[in-house]
């Protein structure tokens, strides 16, 4: 955090962070409302998750990534005190079959027409969750293959929402400050994404209803981000099915992988970082990256 709240500050936009670190996770810095960048350039919200995945990374498992996501100001919807959200993400080919509110066998049969595929072998990320035992119950009568995961739902978004990973579909309830982030990503592939609000306590539930949450509304992409004019950016931490993770070489040499997509172009850039440590940390309080 330190890091990237030390280089985006050198960045010429006037940024608020309207997804950090927040309440969910109790940290300090990178907070909802803070502003960062030089205050030059362009207005702009940014969503970041400098480590999605924190136990992932912590336990060395796979999924583990360092995010960010930036749209034009006023654009990202703000979560309130939602912190979760049952989510479909699928790519392009797929977005018209798409219906949250349908249920998981009728969403992935549309799904495997477009993808011309049979439903038997398509691959959905589901986070390993007993709230989702009835989800994988069902999954498993369908006979698809379910990719279960421990924690990382952005990682699985952007997998799904990409055309050429193993993952084919995201669903099932994560984060909403995940989903916010994703949704930077599937704008850039032109992918399917919906929501609805999923709140997992009284206590959230109850919050959501006193700041006037309609509860079943179904959340599009736009209603994620509005603009058409997002980036998102993410460096593998421990390696993913997109992402390689960071690798140390011999004689302090770091090779670091990261993917940056723009909704405008639909420009997708995979950056390979060769990273000098005997350079970047000589005198330096914190790395030049
Ligand atoms: P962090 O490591 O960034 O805290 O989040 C990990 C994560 O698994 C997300 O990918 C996911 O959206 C969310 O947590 C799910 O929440 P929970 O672990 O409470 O089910």
């Amino acid at each position: 955090m330190d890091a990237i709240r030390y280089y985006l500050n050198t960045i010429n936009i006037d940024g608020t962070i309207v997804i950090g670190e927040g309440e969910k996770d109790e940290a300090p810095m990178l907070y909802n409302g803070e502003k960062v960048g030089t205050g030059n350039g362009p207005k702009v919200d940014i969503a970041i998750d400098p480590v999605e995945g924190t136990t992932l990374l912590a336990n060395g498992m796979p999924n583990s990534i360092a995010t960010i996501a930036l749209a034009e100001e006023g654009t990202m919807l703000k979560p309130g005190s939602s912190f979760y959200m049952q989510k479909i993400v699928v790519q392009e080919r797929a977005k018209d079959a798409i219906d949250i509110t349908k249920s998981p066998t009728e969403n992935l049969i549309q799904i495997a027409k477009c993808l011309n595929k049979n439903v038997n072998e398509l691959t959905i990320f589901v986070l390993d969750r007993p709230r989702h035992d009835n989800l994988i119950q069902e999954l498993r009568t369908l006979g698809v293959r379910i990719l279960l995961n421990a924690h990382g739902d952005v990682s699985g978004a952007v997998a799904a929402s990409l055309p050429d990973t193993e993952v084919d579909v995201l669903m099932g309830i994560g984060g909403t400050p995940e989903a916010i982030i994703a949704a930077a990503a599937v704008k850039s592939v032109n992918g399917g994404m919906q929501c609805q609000w999923a709140p997992q306590s009284d206590y959230e539930r109850d919050r959501m209803l006193i700041e006037g949450t309609a509860l079943q509304q179904v959340l599009s992409l736009d209603d994620l981000i509005s603009s058409d004019n997002t980036f998102f950016a993410a460096t593998g931490i421990t390696s993913s099915t997109f992402l390689r993770g960071v690798q140390f070489k011999a004689n302090r040499i770091v090779t670091t992988q990261s993917i940056v997509m723009r909704s405008r172009s639909g420009t997708i850039r995979y950056i390979d970082g060769i990273h000098n440590l005997n350079k970047k940390l000589s005198g330096q309080s914190l790395p030049l990256f």
